[in-house]
């Protein structure tokens, strides 16, 4: 066989993989959010916390550059509260700050006031952040909804929520439509099945070899580096296996929640 009937028979090769893989996995569809009135009377610190986690992901675009890729402190995964303490304290703070919350609403509506060690604009010396203010244009958040990611960025980590729920006037917030978002998986199981996981990784009992087996992760691998593996499967290929093969969306669709139940799980798979 000459080369480029083998590389053509691996390509078509590929192509059933992932027909395969395709058909096995759930199809989700969401639909675009929708503007819509929050009934401030049935609002809970629960469903204010869960709009401010759409919030992050949705119109606020905080996951885009606030990711395990590096451009910006990965929010998701760092304890959110303690690590504003350590800012506020940093003789490098010359903000207004004096509390967490107060912190992180000054770093969502001026982020200039601080400027991570190392995450400054390319040139500034770390004087100048790259982050805009998102009370403005494009992203325009309203104080409600700034306070709802403050609620959950304190909540993620089972730290304090201090934010009050909003009483006055009604809000409009960008909520998803109704029955469009799939519902969180409650379980790391049932996550791994809602994705797919296991048509392509052998682990807890699944035989696959289209991707590296999972089995003993936890042995070698810290939760960041899973984190990216499954974020981002492009950042590092793990050898003997093709790029393009993993789903590249998973970041997209899963919920912080879930994301973090895999990690865990995974991080349990010890050899
Ligand atoms: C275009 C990229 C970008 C977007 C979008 C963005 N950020 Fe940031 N953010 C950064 C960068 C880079 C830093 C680090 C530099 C700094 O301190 O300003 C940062 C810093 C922060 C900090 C301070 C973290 C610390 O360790 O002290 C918080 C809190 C924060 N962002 C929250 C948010 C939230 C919430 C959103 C969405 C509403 C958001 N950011 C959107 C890039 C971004
Ligand atoms: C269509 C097949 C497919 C699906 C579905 C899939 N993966 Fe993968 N995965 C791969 C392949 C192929 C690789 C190796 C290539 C690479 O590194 O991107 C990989 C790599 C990984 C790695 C890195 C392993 C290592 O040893 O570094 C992790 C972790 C991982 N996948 C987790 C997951 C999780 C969790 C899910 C479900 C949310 C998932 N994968 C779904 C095919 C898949």
């Amino acid at each position: 066989m000459n080369v480029l009937s083998k590389s053509l028979g691996f390509s078509l090769g590929m192509i059933l993989i992932f027909t395969l893989v395709a058909n096995l996995l759930p199809q989700v569809e969401g639909e675009a959010p929708v503007e819509k009135k929050v009934d401030l009377g049935a609002l809970t610190m629960d469903s204010y916390i869960a709009l401010g986690e759409t919030l992050f992901s949705g119109k606020g675009t905080c996951a885009l550059c606030h990711n395990a890729l590096g451009r910006a402190p990965d929010l998701l995964v760092m304890n959110v509260a303690g690590v504003s303490e350590e800012h506020l304290a940093d003789e490098r703070y010359k903000g207004k700050a004096t509390s967490v919350e107060e912190y992180l609403h000054e770093s969502m509506v001026d982020p200039g006031a601080y400027v991570v060690a190392s995450f400054g604009k390319k040139g500034s010396n770390d004087t100048e952040s790259p982050m805009p203010a998102v009370n403005k244009a494009p992203i325009e958040l309203t104080e409600i909804e700034i306070n709802a990611i403050i609620a959950f960025l304190q909540a993620k980590d089972g730290n304090d929520v201090t934010v009050e729920l909003p009483t006055e006037a009604p809000p409009v917030v960008a909520v998803p439509a109704v029955g469009s978002a799939p519902a969180s998986a409650a379980t790391a199981e049932e996550a791994l099945k809602k994705y797919g996981c296991q048509a392509c990784h052998s682990m807890l009992g699944s035989e696959s070899s289209v991707g590296p087996a999972l089995n003993g992760i936890g042995s070698s691998q810290s939760a960041e580096q899973i984190t990216l593996s499954i974020t981002d499967p492009a950042a590092a290929i793990v050898e003997g296996f093709s790029p393009g093969v993993m789903p590249a969306d998973f970041a997209e669709k899963m919920t912080v929640k879930e994301l973090k139940m895999i990690v865990d799980l995974l991080l349990e798979q010890k050899e």
